[in-house]
């Protein structure tokens, strides 16, 4: 029956998200769920929950049409700080929480902004915004924490850039957007900056309408695909989506970087740094809305699944020696951008962004240096997202 099928199963024996207690990543309990039945048993603020361990199943889970990524489906799971800000669903156009078929209107209509080539000719944009951090720092002094000054400016510059946002309202833009990944942000304070950028980016499409740019807000204004609240609601998701994600693989890579410098200006660290890290472990919540079975485990619908992205990316059967940093393994067949029709649209960009990051900060930075030891670095971890909650660093 359902209910023995439930107690047989194992069951994490504490609450998520579990810590990641020190180098290497993952929590090393992923690596006991992955040994053993696969899937176990958790429990969210919005109640029980299956966790899913195995590359293999963890592609299973986002690639299954019989699971869904929408969360106003019953039993769909909630974490922490997401369980307290739904509104930011609720908004017109958020297709990372839509199901095919509708999910695909706007993923058609975003794809050619992002494809490798596209991306390739954003190089000169990244490369002047990373250019113009580094002088800010430079001109500051000689130390600075590289997260506030570096990590998270860069790409919501990029991503307000790409979109069109005018260079004088950038600083607005940064204030709000740093309100919506700031930890400490109340849910009060999140809503009020989601509702000041939502009306923003509704006059900034109005004028586009009137005089359209080379931006993106202008060319999805001319496929004529999307109403214009959509339009709000996909600009407003690419500049959520693609800032503390961008933001914290900076900052945990230029530690990377600073521990074995030996990598330094090779571009392959970029593919371990996002498999072996992870930072997105716990983002691609479902639930399954038909009974369905996963790793030989039965799911019924109802039931909210988590595949955990750090786990899948730690698994022995599909990276040999998953806990070793080592930017000289083929590591593309990595999770940490999902899987699927939902898998991450801004994974090109990324790469550049992250390429041009390091390069440029050693290259112009070669004395650059850890403040403090790297035990004492302040591990993120109470959110949906791994990283840095600070990186402090100094140069001569
Ligand atoms: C989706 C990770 C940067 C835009 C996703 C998903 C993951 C992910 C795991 C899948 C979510 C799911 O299946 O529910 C990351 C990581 C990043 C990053 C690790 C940085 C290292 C970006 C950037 C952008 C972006 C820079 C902006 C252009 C999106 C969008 C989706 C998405 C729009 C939803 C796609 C869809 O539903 O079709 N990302 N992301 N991401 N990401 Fe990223």
């Amino acid at each position: 029956t359902e209910a023995d099928a439930r107690t047989a199963a194992p069951q994490c024996p504490v609450a998520f998200p579990l810590r990641r207690p020190g180098r290497p990543f993952p929590p090393p309990e992923y690596a006991t769920y992955r040994g053993g039945a696969g899937l176990v048993r958790s429990e969210l603020p919005s109640g029980p929950v299956w966790l899913v361990t195995r590359h293999e199943d963890v592609r299973a889970v986002l690639t299954d049409p019989r699971i869904s990524a929408d969360p106003s489906k019953p039993g769909f799971p909630k974490a922490g700080r997401t369980g307290g800000a739904p509104s930011q669903y609720e908004v017109p156009g958020w297709f990372v929480a839509m199901d095919p078929p509708e999910h695909g209107r706007f993923r058609k209509t975003l794809i050619p902004e992002f494809t490798v080539r596209k991306v390739r000719e954003l190089r000169p944009v990244i490369q002047q915004i990373v250019d113009e951090r580094i002088d800010a720092m430079l001109a500051a002094g000689t130390s600075a924490d590289l997260v506030e000054s570096f990590a998270l400016p860069v790409p919501s510059l990029v991503i307000s850039s790409l979109l069109g946002v005018p260079k004088v309202d950038r600083d607005f833009f940064e204030d709000r957007t740093r309100v919506l990944v700031r930890l400490s942000s109340t849910d009060e304070e999140r809503d009020k900056a989601t509702q000041a950028l939502l009306r923003y980016l509704g006059r900034l499409i109005q004028i586009k309408q009137r005089r359209p740019g080379d931006d993106l807000i202008s060319r999805l204004i001319a496929a004529g695909t999307l109403s214009r609240q959509e339009l709000s609601g996909v600009a407003m998701l690419l500049l959520i989506a693609g800032h503390e994600t961008t933001a914290n693989n900076i900052g945990l890579g230029v530690v990377q970087l600073l521990t074995n410098p030996r990598w330094i200006g090779d571009d392959r660290i970029v593919e371990e740094l996002l498999r072996y890290y992870s930072v997105a472990d716990l983002v691609a919540f479902r639930v399954a809305v038909e009974d369905v079975e996963i790793g030989g485990q039965l799911i019924r619908a109802g039931e909210g699944i988590v595949p955990l992205i750090a786990a899948a990316n730690h698994d022995a059967t599909a990276f040999a020696a998953p806990s070793e940093f080592d930017p000289e393994r083929s590591a593309r067949s990595h999770v940490a951008f999902g899987y699927g029709v939902h898998q991450c649209l801004g994974q090109n960009l990324v790469r550049e962004e992250m390429d041009i990051a390091y390069r440029t900060l050693f290259a112009r930075i070669p004395s650059l240096t850890l403040a403090v030891p790297v035990e004492e670095l302040p591990l993120k971890y109470d959110g949906v997202l791994f990283g840095l909650h600070e990186l402090p660093v100094t140069w001569k």
